[in-house]
C-alpha cells in the first residue's frame, strides 16, 4: 500500500534519482519490499488477491504508480533502464504470485482431501433395533408355559358377529351381562349383512375352534379385545387377553384348578398360592374367579415397610382372572355331545398380569409408546 514516504508516489527527479545505478538500486529496494510482504503471507486465495491488488492492481497498484510516476516523466537518458527494470519487476511479481496461487490451491485441496478421506477403522453408526413391547413379551411368557403342558395357539377375528361374541356363548340378546361388555358396532354400508362388532373378549374363538375341531381340544388364544370403557389407570378401550380352552372325554374340576395353579406358579413364582371364588359367566358352569396370594406383600397383607399393603388392600390376595368349566349349553352350539365331553376355559387379562408382575400402576403407559418406558423392558 502506498504510504506517505512511498517513493513510487513521486517522480524520479523529485526523489533525486538521476543515474542508472541509482535506478537499479531503487528497483532492487522495491523488489525486496515485495519479497518481504510475500514471505509474510500464508498461501491461500485471500492473500493471493490481496497481493495481486496491491502490486498489480490497475488503478493504484505499485506497478501502475511506477509506470505513471517513474517511467512516463523520466528523462530520455533514464527511460530505457527504468522501462527494463519495471518489466523485470513485473515478471518477478507475476511469476511469484502465480506460485502463491498454486500453493494456496494445493493446500486447500489437501485440507479438503483430508476431510473427505474415508477412515475405515472408525466404528459404524449402530442403528438401535427395536425390542418386543412388554405386552408381547408377556404373551410369549404365557404361551411358553402353556406350550409346555400341551396347549397350542390359535387366533381369531377381532371383528365378530353377535352370534360368536354372545349367542353361541350362551348370552342371549337381552341377557344383562351384555351391558358389562358394551362395545363398538361397525357402521356398515346399506344392505350389508350385519351387525358386526369389535369382540369384547377372546371367548368367541372357543366357538370357532370347537366348530372346526373335534375333542381333544387344548388351545390358547392371544389377542386384542375392545370395550367402551373410559380410559383410566386400569381401563382402556382396547386391551389384551389370552383365552384358554381344554375339552376332552373326562376333564375334571381338579384338572382345571391344577392347570391354573401350575400356570400361576410358573408365571409369578413357586411361592405364590392360588385360590378360587364362585363367580358367574353364562358360558361356564361352575364359574370362578382366580386369585393369587399378593405378590407384593407375600400374602401377609402387610407392606414390607409396615402398614397395610396398598396393592391387595390388606387382604393378602389379588384378583387374577375369570374361568370355569365349560357350560354344557355351549356344546349344543358346536355339536359336541355334552354327555361325552367336559372341559374348562379361562380368560386372562394380559395387561393386568403384566402390571402385577412388573409393578406398573397405569395401564395407559402400554399404549403411549414412550421410549423411556419401553426401554426398561429390553
Ligand atoms: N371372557 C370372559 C371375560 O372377558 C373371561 C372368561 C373366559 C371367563 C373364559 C370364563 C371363561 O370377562
Amino acid at each position: 500500500m502506498p504510504t506517505v514516504d512511498n517513493p513510487t508516489e513521486k517522480t524520479l527527479s523529485a526523489i533525486g534519482i538521476n543515474d542508472p545505478i541509482a535506478v537499479a538500486e531503487l528497483f532492487a529496494r522495491e523488489r525486496l519490499r515485495y519479497d518481504q510482504q510475500l514471505a509474510a503471507k500464508v498461501p491461500d486465495e485471500a492473500n493471493y488477491t490481496l497481493m495481486k491488488n496491491a502490486w498489480l492492481g490497475r488503478k493504484s497498484g505499485v506497478l501502475t504508480l511506477i509506470t505513471e510516476n517513474w517511467l512516463k516523466p523520466a528523462p530520455p537518458a533514464l527511460k530505457p533502464i527504468v522501462g527494463q527494470s519495471l518489466n523485470e519487476l513485473k515478471r518477478h511479481i507475476e511469476s511469484s504470485l502465480e506460485s502463491l496461487r498454486v500453493a494456496g490451491e494445493k493446500s486447500f485441496e489437501g485440507v479438503a482431501a483430508a476431510r473427505e478421506k474415508i477412515d475405515l477403522s472408525l466404528p459404524g453408526v449402530i442403528r438401535s433395533i427395536g425390542t418386543h413391547h412388554l405386552i408381547r413379551q408377556v404373551f410369549q411368557e404365557i404361551e411358553d408355559i402353556f406350550f409346555s403342558i400341551g396347549f397350542s395357539v390359535v387366533e381369531g377375528p377381532e371383528i365378530e358377529t353377535p352370534y360368536y361374541n354372545f349367542e353361541a356363548l350362551n348370552i342371549p340378546e337381552h341377557h344383562p351381562v351384555r351391558d358389562d361388555m358394551d362395545t363398538f358396532y361397525m357402521e356398515l354400508p346399506k344392505g350389508a349383512p350385519g351387525p358386526l362388532l369389535l369382540r369384547t373378549h377372546t371367548s368367541p374363538v372357543q366357538i370357532h375352534t370347537m366348530e372346526k375341531r373335534q375333542p381333544p381340544v387344548r388351545v390358547i388364544v392371544p389377542g386384542k379385545v375392545y370395550r367402551r370403557d373410559n380410559p383410566d389407570a386400569t381401563h382402556s378401550f382396547m386391551f389384551h387377553q389370552i383365552e384358554g380352552l381344554a375339552v376332552d372325554a373326562d376333564i375334571t374340576f381338579c384338572d382345571f384348578t391344577g392347570t391354573i395353579d401350575y400356570f400361576v406358579k410358573q408365571f409369578f413364582g413357586e411361592g405364590v398360592k392360588t385360590r378360587f371364588r364362585p363367580s358367574y359367566f353364562p358360558f361356564t358352569e361352575p364359574s370362578v374367579e382366580f386369585d393369587a396370594s399378593c405378590v407384593f406383600c407375600g400374602g401377609s397383607g402387610t407392606a414390607k415397610t409396615g402398614g397395610t399393603c396398598g396393592k391387595c388392600k390388606g387382604s393378602g390376595w389379588i384378583e387374577l382372572f375369570g374361568a370355569g368349566m365349560v357350560d354344557p349349553a355351549v356344546y349344543g352350539f358346536v355339536n359336541y355331545d355334552p354327555k361325552k365331553v367336559s372341559g374348562f376355559a379361562f380368560g386372562i387379562g394380559i395387561d393386568r398380569l403384566a402390571m402385577l408382575k412388573y409393578g406398573i400402576d397405569d395401564i395407559q403407559v402400554f399404549f403411549q409408546n414412550d421410549v423411556r418406558f419401553l426401554k426398561q423392558f429390553p
